[in-house]
């Protein structure tokens, strides 16, 4: 049985008017500037080399005059030389792995760590959850920020956390059963990856206590939205953040609205840069997501290239400004004979062929020196071979009407594409 929430008030914050909310922001990034210019040494040369010093703000444009900040800078001090905060005051190490390299180091103060969950509990209320709510975690525990993330947050928002982590999917499915949660926070592919072994285990998924889901950590469309939505009966929401701005719980979506998620503008100031020129966009206008932490002590990053495409909208459920659902990656953009392509673009076409399932991933290979793109998916149901190649053209035509590239499906026996057990593996690149 699903339980009808009833929604605790909203933090002062999340209502305050545009102007008191600029004046927070601009009076938090001069005090990070100052912090991280006089704390950092890192950050004291960027700032050095680029003749600007904290004083030089005086508005939140001024932000602009400053240097970006990039993975590759936190790489090249491995593992915490970004850190501005002797190691005494350091309560919480997180990385994030990333596909190539050595990963990503983060540190915390307590003080972020109660920020981190006080913006959490705030995201989990934003999409719909209460006090009284039991919240299952399936996001990895870890040096992911992922799983103690919502954790912390689900606990300060007063729910009773079940931190089950990733995998064990079996055991995931017996204990949503047992447990009857309200909320589950994982990945959008793992949940479809529960959905199967619900299916595989005689459990209508539809039946169950979960009446929303916190869906992030790797991109999704709209199209998954509603076939999550539909399949479980329950109200997703999208969560976004990453590890080099604190973690999950920089933007959520509310479930009132359902239209991208809040950026929550007192703690973090974004901006939309074009990526090939560094130039700043106006609010509307799509590009590369940067962020500038504002209250962060033990590792504040200024401009932090987040390689994420999307734009910032105004302000609809909360004061605060929107940022459009991530299209996708700057590295995880595809050129396919010229053509760019995001493997968002594939699963939305791929949803609306009803016989195929949203368990795909894409494969680049060379024919001839002309790349050659190849869908590979599997049925939802049992297919002859004829409604198997009648499934395929729907998705090759419809892949080459909207996007413009001719695209090889193959469509697989049921269960035999790779599962997710966290972030999903879109791509698999083997031209090179
Ligand atoms: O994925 C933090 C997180 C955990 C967010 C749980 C939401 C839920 P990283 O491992 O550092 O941190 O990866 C960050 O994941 O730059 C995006 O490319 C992607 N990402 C995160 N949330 C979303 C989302 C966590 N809602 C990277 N939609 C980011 C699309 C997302 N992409």
């Amino acid at each position: 049985m699903k339980k009808e929430p009833c929604l605790e008030p909203l933090h002062p914050i999340e209502r305050t008017g545009p102007e008191e909310l600029r004046k927070l922001q601009l009076e938090r990034m001069r005090e990070t500037l100052t912090h991280a210019y006089g704390q950092s040494p890192v950050y004291r040369k960027k700032f050095d080399e680029a003749g600007v010093n904290p004083s030089d703000l005086r508005s939140l444009k001024d932000i602009q005059k400053f240097p970006f900040t990039t993975k590759q800078d936190l790489r090249d001090h491995y593992p915490f030389g970004f850190f501005a905060v002797p190691m005494e005051q350091i309560v919480r190490i997180h990385a994030s792995s990333g596909t190539t390299g050595k990963p990503t180091v983060v540190g915390y103060t307590a003080e972020d760590i109660r920020h981190w969950a006080d913006l959490v509990a705030r995201s989990i209320r934003a999409a719909g959850g209460t006090s009284s709510d039991k919240v299952h975690v399936s996001y990895g525990y870890g040096l992911f920020t992922g799983g103690l993330g919502a954790h912390y947050g689900a606990e300060r928002l007063g729910a009773a956390v079940i931190p089950m982590s990733g995998g064990q999917t079996e055991k995931q499915v017996q204990l949503i059963q047992d447990f009857d949660p309200d909320i589950i926070m994982v990945t959008p592919s793992y949940m479809l990856n529960l959905a199967d072994e619900m299916d595989r285990q005689g459990v209508n998924p539809k039946k169950l206590s979960l009446r929303a889901g916190i869906f992030g950590a790797e991109p999704w469309t709209e199209a998954m939205r509603s076939s999550l939505e539909e399949r479980l009966d329950i109200t997703a929401t999208d969560i976004y953040g990453l590890s080099e701005v604190m973690g999950p719980g920089v933007a959520q979506e509310c479930v009132e609205t359902k239209d991208g998620p809040v950026v929550w503008e007192d703690h973090f100031y974004p901006e939309i840069i074009d990526s090939s020129t560094g130039e700043n966009l106006p609010d509307g206008e799509a590009g590369e997501l940067v962020f500038t932490t504002l209250t962060k002590k033990a590792m504040p990053v200024i401009r932090y290239r987040t390689r994420d495409l999307s734009r910032l909208l105004p302000g609809t459920a909360r004061s605060m400004r929107r940022m459009d659902r991530i299209t996708g990656r700057n590295d995880d953009m595809m050129i396919v004979r010229g053509v760019n392509v995001f493997p968002s673009q594939i699963e939305e076409h791929l949803l609306k062929v009803g016989k195929l399932s949203p368990h795909y991933y894409i494969e680049l290979s060379k024919d001839n020196h002309l790349d050659v793109m190849t869908v590979h998916t599997e049925a939802t149901e049992e297919l002859n071979a004829a409604e198997k190649a009648a499934a395929a053209e729907q998705l090759r035509h419809s892949i080459k009407a909207y996007i413009g590239v001719t695209a090889q499906i193959v469509v697989h026996a049921r269960g035999t594409v790779p599962r997710s057990q966290g972030k999903a593996k879109r791509i698999v690149d083997n031209r090179v």
